[in-house]
């Protein structure tokens, strides 16, 4: 097996496309077919919520009546942001650089997080259970009060006795969303809650793999989604929206991005070739929610971009596509979006790495080595 890996000739795998690098039975995407536990992803958004959908992801079924009331009330106890911990998210946001990324905010504060927790170098069982609800409650409040902060507006802190998604709403504006809009967003956070071994997971699993802490593999995580490949692309959806300015502008748009072979962000995914269903859930809501704020041009030119990159590219939107004009139309700042993802798939992450714990073996592959062999050490004066 050694020899074989280091003799090995032939292309690697770029982007490890097509490897099955573990077993997991938290989703799974066959077809255009997106599961949680066995449940489709349509199912989920039009009759569950993102609490329930948490409860699923980490313990593997629904949850019964009581178990949910009690789910509710682990999360809400943890919700408040208070002490030394709040007051060092307010010093850090106020210190920071003024044009900090918030995806930048968000991976220090769950750093900083982890400081103040208890448990934190703990891998027992009930230990990572207790951190990931730490973990849940507080990531939706962190970032809605980062952008109040950078607004020069007030802390506020959440309301146990309502959802993640209506809390999120809530500090972002200060005040009591409308239950449409609470629904929209909390669908938001259903689809993108867990998605198989995409880019951020495969990476929380592989900081779990060297047995380092719940927050560690979170942290990571963060990091790889910020990448506009991955989560950031709804960011970058916004972006190009605004760079192409009106609907009369998006073929010649489209025709230089082709032409020139540049990626058109929100377009395109490595697994769906037939089409992501969230973006399907995702488009109809973008529809009805720029008409109600007056942007329904964004919509026109985000269906006129799909058509033609269909027709020409057979290429179809992912999730972030239509997600950046729901965010847009709700009064958020594109650059929220990405860690609105984060929001949302830390249930993910934290549901991965507790089945990574629960049988661990490091991850550890080889590389093919194709740089120089058998050269010898020699002094500056003999180096050319
Ligand atoms: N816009 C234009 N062309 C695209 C494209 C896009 N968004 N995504 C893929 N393509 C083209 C590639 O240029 C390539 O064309 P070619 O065969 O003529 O060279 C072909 O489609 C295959 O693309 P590839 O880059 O090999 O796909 P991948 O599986 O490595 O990458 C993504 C998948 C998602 C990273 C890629 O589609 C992408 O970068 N999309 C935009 C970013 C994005 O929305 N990310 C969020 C994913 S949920």
């Amino acid at each position: 097996m050694t020899n074989q890996v280091e003799n090995y000739t032939g292309a690697v795998d770029r982007g490890l496309e097509g490897v099955v690098a573990c077993s997991s039975s938290i989703s799974s995407i066959v077809g255009a077919t997106l599961c949680y536990r066995g449940y489709t992803i349509e199912d989920l958004a039009a009759h569950s919520n993102f609490e329930e959908v948490v409860y699923l992801l980490w313990y593997g079924k629904l949850p019964s009546e009581n178990d949910f009331v009690n789910f509710k009330k682990s999360i809400a106890s943890e919700m408040t942001l208070s002490g030394h911990f709040k007051e060092l998210l307010i010093e850090m946001a106020k210190s920071f650089p003024k044009d900090a990324h918030p995806m930048d905010y968000l991976k220090a504060a769950v750093s900083v997080q982890s400081f103040f927790d208890p448990e934190v170098n703990s891998n027992e069982v009930h230990a990572n259970e207790r951190k990931a609800f730490r973990l849940l409650a507080k990531m939706g409040p962190i970032v809605a009060n980062f952008e109040r902060l950078r607004q020069g507006k007030d802390f506020i802190e959440p309301k146990s006795d309502h959802s993640i998604a209506w809390n999120f709403l809530y500090i972002l504006t200060g005040e009591e969303p409308s239950e449409k809009h609470v629904k929209i967003f909390d669908t938001a956070l259903v689809l993108h809650a867990d998605h198989g071994l995409n880019c951020s997971t495969f990476t929380a699993r592989v900081t779990a793999s060297s047995l380092s802490d719940l927050h560690s593999a979170i942290v990571s995580a963060i990091g790889s989604l910020k990448g506009p490949l991955h989560g950031g692309a709804n960011t970058a959806v916004m972006e190009t929206l605004r760079q192409i300015g009106s609907l009369d502008k998006v073929e010649t748009f489209v025709e230089n991005a082709l032409v020139n072979k540049h990626k058109i962000m929100g377009i395109g995914h490595r697994v769906y070739k037939n089409g992501d269903p969230r973006a399907g859930i995702l488009k109809k809501y973008s529809e009805e929610l720029t008409k109600e704020a007056g942007t329904e041009e964004l919509y026109q030119m985000s269906e006129k971009i799909e058509k033609m990159v269909a027709d020409r590219k057979g290429l179809l939107p992912n999730v972030d596509f239509y997600s950046a004009t729901v965010y847009d139309a709700l009064g958020i700042k594109g650059d929220l979006f990405t860690p609105i993802f984060a929001v949302s798939r830390v249930s993910g992450w934290c549901a991965h790495v507790f089945e990574q714990y629960a049988n661990n073996r490091i991850y550890r592959p080889r590389l093919n080595y194709t740089g120089e062999k058998g050269k010898t050490w020699s002094d500056f004066a003999s180096r050319n």
